[in-house]
């Protein structure tokens, strides 16, 4: 976390109103970074558009972890950072270098084989995480409001502080 940009300075060509940049280290040395979503599965917030309901993070799921079955109604993009994934729903499998793309509707379930160690990915997800059954019927849901609120559960538990998620919120 040590070059996370803190300052106030700015560039006399930056309107003052203009919210800072954020430039840190995407898969923190800090284990307590990373967010407990279900068993297996952790987050690591690294933009939450507060503005826009969008938000930017790290997926991490080890072997056998699973991200409940949910649709999008917006876009989903992501990168594979390390290891690989699939979704039941479909019969390809995404690997470390892939690129996936989440077309508005599609819905879902991640899932990470035993023989799999650890994935890692970035997700650029807007709108929300609609979580449904296996008969489509809605079981809950995440937006970038919900994630804000879990981080600062998270981070005041171990001890960062509530206010440690600050400078992810924009
Ligand atoms: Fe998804």
């Amino acid at each position: 976390m040590a070059n996370v940009i803190t300052s106030k300075k700015r560039p006399p060509t930056t309107h003052p109103l203009s919210p800072l940049e954020i430039v840190t280290t995407a898969v923190p040395e800090d284990e307590r970074v990373w967010v407990p979503q279900a068993p297996n599965v952790w987050f690591r917030p690294l933009m939450l558009n507060t503005l826009q309901g969008q938000w930017c993070n790290l997926l991490r799921v080890r072997k056998s972890g699973v991200l409940s079955r949910h649709l999008h109604p917006a876009p989903v993009h992501g990168y594979v950072i390390k290891g690989q994934w699939r979704y039941l729903e479909h019969d390809w499998v995404a690997k470390a270098g892939d690129y996936v793309f989440e077309p508005p509707g599609e819905t879902h379930t991640l899932v990470v084989d035993a023989d799999v160690e650890e994935m890692i990915t970035f997700f650029n997800i807007s709108g929300c995480m609609y979580y449904v059954d296996e008969n489509g019927k809605n079981t809950g849901y995440e937006d970038v409001f919900t994630k804000i609120d879990m981080c600062r559960a998270h981070y005041e538990n171990v001890g960062l502080g509530k206010d440690f998620v600050d400078q992810f919120v924009r």
